[in-house]
């Protein structure tokens, strides 16, 4: 469920009128609304068992004031990067409830991270682990580690999101588990804390969840048996939101919650979480304004002022993302199919193919939907253009929460060599 509705017949989110945005911010510009952000992670929470950490994924959205709502909930911070740390702690998350992910962390993230003191590092091969056993030994520490399993499981989700089968860069190899721990039971500068698990995102059924989570289950058994402390386990993120209404929703996390339950009952372990999307997709629309409504031979496009450089998930996994104009549609108002496009020259700058909408002009305005997380994050200032802004609505308030950078400041970040100055 979200706060984004018609009012007076004009789209708002939660009491602002998307409309008077877009006077007032320009277009194309984000929206999140801090009661739908409120809302996914307190039903998120409710499903789950009363000690577990949730840490917020900060790659489905790192704005500081996305991240600030939900560190006031009590949400902790997923992060894989020095610049995602360095965002949750200016976001007042507590270095404790922070977990550290990736495959490719450098001795200097390291570093940071264990001066932070961090809750745990998630570390993903042999290599990683004798890295950081170094960097812990010299800064007088033991860093706190699970190790992420691959557990071979396939999430049945878009190719390009999915981590946990063979074929993947990411994790260790169920069956290298053994081994793994064992060489970090051997590292000083290692305290072994649990186990780690991420399968995929816009996972839509439970069933793979499942099976990796009675992997890490059994890897719990044998693990202790060698003699390890598996006090935690981290299960990762990835359930998946629903894009579009009519379709059958994926799974409530009340049904995800009660499967956990069931899997890990007994084990005693903290559970940590990783959501992303879950909590900010649907929080968040991007509102553009239509260029030129263009009549070709075989279709009409919608030319708005949004782009593949603004969100790219169109583009890049062909995802789909609802659009709905901002002035609401009468009751059985005729449909005209329009691929809905930006400005950017490439053909897969493209939001929407085929869609069937009212009839729209010049200068309406449109919002794309779900596209608060893996939204703005992945915006580049590809053509030049700057990267569309962000805006909090909190009830009847909002603020430009990131802004939109000027052409003068775009141009600024590059330098001109002496060689080619005058
Ligand atoms: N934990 C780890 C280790 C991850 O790699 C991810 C996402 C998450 C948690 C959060 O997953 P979520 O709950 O949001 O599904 N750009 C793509 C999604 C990439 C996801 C990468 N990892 C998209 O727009 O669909």
């Amino acid at each position: 469920m979200n706060f984004f509705s018609y009012k007076n017949g004009i789209l708002s989110a939660e009491e602002v009128a998307l409309d008077h945005l877009a006077e007032e911010v320009g277009t194309p510009f984000y929206c999140y609304s801090s009661a739908t952000l409120e809302r996914h992670y307190r039903v998120f929470a409710g499903a789950l068992p009363l000690d577990s950490l949730i840490a917020f994924s900060v790659k489905a959205n790192g704005n500081l004031a996305v991240l600030k709502t939900l560190a006031k909930m009590g949400a902790g911070a997923d992060v894989v990067s020095a610049g995602e740390l360095k965002k949750a702690r200016a976001a007042g998350i507590a270095a404790d409830k922070i977990v550290f992910s990736g495959v490719g962390k450098t001795s200097d993230e390291m570093r940071l991270a264990l001066a932070e003191g961090i809750y745990q590092f998630n570390v993903e091969s042999e290599p990683e682990l004798e890295t950081l056993n170094g960097v812990a030994l010299e800064l007088g520490k033991r860093a706190p580690v699970t190790l992420r399993i691959n557990p071979d499981v396939d999430a049945k989700t878009h190719a390009k999101i999915t981590t946990g089968t063979s074929e993947t860069k990411f994790g260790i190899p169920f069956a290298h588990a053994r081994e793994a721990y064992k060489l970090a039971a051997a590292l000083k500068g290692i305290a072994i804390v649990g186990i780690d698990v991420h399968i995929g995102s816009q996972i839509t059924d439970l069933e793979p969840f499942e099976a990796a989570f009675r992997r890490v289950r059994e890897l719990t058994t044998i693990l202790r048996s060698d003699g390890h402390a598996i006090a935690r386990l981290d299960l990762g993120g990835g359930l998946g939101v629903p894009y579009i209404e009519s379709n059958q929703h994926p799974p409530d996390p009340v049904a995800y919650g009660a499967m956990v339950a069931k899997v890990t009952e007994g084990l005693d372990c903290r559970l940590v979480f990783e959501p992303g999307r879950l909590i900010a997709a649907n929080a968040g629309v991007l509102v553009t304004r239509v260029i030129y409504v263009k009549r070709g031979d075989a279709k009409t496009f919608l030319i708005v002022d949004a782009g593949m450089n603004d969100l790219i998930r169109p583009a890049l996994y062909d995802s789909h993302h609802e659009i709905v104009p901002l002035r609401e549609p009468e009751p059985g108002v005729e449909r005209i199919k329009y691929d809905v496009v930006g400005p950017v020259c490439e053909t897969s700058d493209l939001f929407a193919g085929g869609r069937g909408l009212p009839a729209l002009k010049s200068g309406d305005l449109v919002a794309i939907q779900s596209a608060g997380a893996y939204g703005a994050v992945m915006s580049s200032s590809y053509n030049a253009r700057p990267p569309a802004p962000e805006v909090l609505v909190k009830g009847a308030e909002w603020s430009i929460v990131r802004s939109r950078l000027t052409h003068e400041q775009l141009i600024a970040e590059d330098h001109i060599p002496g060689w080619l100055a005058g």
